[in-house]
């Protein structure tokens, strides 16, 4: 279970760095940093916010842009340190918690904007998912036939830490993208956007975490993908125990939620089974009540 205590995220208006001086958390944050003085003026990103997230649950969070959703996943990853409030996961604190650490105890995320790795591959990033494949002797025949590509040297396959090509080619083929095409490919800018986008989301259901939270997972996928993605989420809420986390603007993915959270303005405006809070969001922004009145819950 994840608890989000009294969650409060504020930057200065001046510099845009986070009141308590941490830009992020401990393995990233710049050394030295000093922390800003406590009167400087503030910009309330995250406003006061309790939420609670059961186990095995599928909640999708949704609001207008700007209104902190990012931000939020953020704190939970720990990309960011909030200026007050805890965060509890399975009863332990992990306010402090390191990026790493959260995601040792069974946390992923998946970015809105996924990052770049220069000189990393796509099976090494699924490799390092997984965490049992690298130089696994399980489906030697497979992996041999299949991980070499033309582009790789004659050769490269002794070297080659050895992926588990099946799992890879279903990772990447749940999210629309064939396996061999793609497996020796440079996580680099060669990569349109929505290509990394779906490698990313394969390396989240790779992993397989007991928590997967993904920020706007439908951001700048095709069609084609985007069905296969929604299938992708049902299956894993329906497959496992696990509980996803799902940012999103997109009426289908807030269909299949068992719950949806109105976030605006930094705080929680409404919380709610999918069909209370739904057909509310559908009348627009002009209408929708959890816009434009105060906090709700
Ligand atoms: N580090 C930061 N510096 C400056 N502004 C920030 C920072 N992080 C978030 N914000 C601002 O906080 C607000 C919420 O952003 P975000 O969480 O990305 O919203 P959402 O994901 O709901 O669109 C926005 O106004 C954004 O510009
Ligand atoms: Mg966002």
């Amino acid at each position: 279970m994840l608890e989000l205590q009294n969650l409060c995220f504020q930057i200065s208006k001046d510099t845009t760095e986070p009141m308590n001086g941490v830009f992020s958390a401990k393995e990233d944050s710049p050394a030295g940093k000093a922390p800003l003085e406590k009167g400087a003026a503030a910009k309330e990103i995250i406003k006061n916010i309790n939420l609670t997230f059961d186990d095995h649950s599928f909640i999708a969070i949704t609001g207008p842009n700007g209104g902190g959703k990012s931000t939020l996943a953020k704190l939970i990853m720990g990309i960011e340190q909030p200026t007050s409030g805890r965060i509890l996961y399975n009863g332990t604190d992990i306010t402090q918690m390191s990026i790493s650490e959260r995601a040792n105890l069974g946390i992923s995320f998946a970015f809105q904007q996924p990052v770049r790795f220069k000189g990393i591959k796509v099976k090494d990033l699924i490799a390092l998912a997984t965490g049992k494949a690298m130089g696994s002797t399980a489906n030697n025949a497979v992996g041999k036939t299949t991980s070499k590509t033309d582009s790789e040297p004659a050769g490269s396959q002794k070297t080659t830490p050895r992926v588990n090509l099946p799992n890879a080619c279903d990772y990447l083929s749940k999210v629309g993208l064939c396996a061999r095409d793609y497996i020796n490919r440079d996580v680099d800018a060669s990569l349109s956007g929505g290509e990394l986008k779906r490698i990313e989301i394969a390396t989240i259901i790779a992993r397989n975490t007991p928590l997967s939270v993904f920020d706007e997972p439908e951001a700048g996928i095709d069609l084609w993908s985007f069905n296969n993605l929604i299938q992708v989420f049902e299956d894993m809420h329906r497959e496992s125990d696990n509980s996803l986390i799902l940012i999103s603007h997109q009426e289908r993915i807030l269909n299949i939620a068992d719950e949806i959270i109105v976030l605006a303005e930094g705080s929680v405006k409404a919380r709610g089974r999918r069909e209370e809070i739904l057909p509310e969001l559908l009348r627009g922004t002009e209408g929708c009540k959890f816009y434009s009145t105060p906090q709700m819950a």
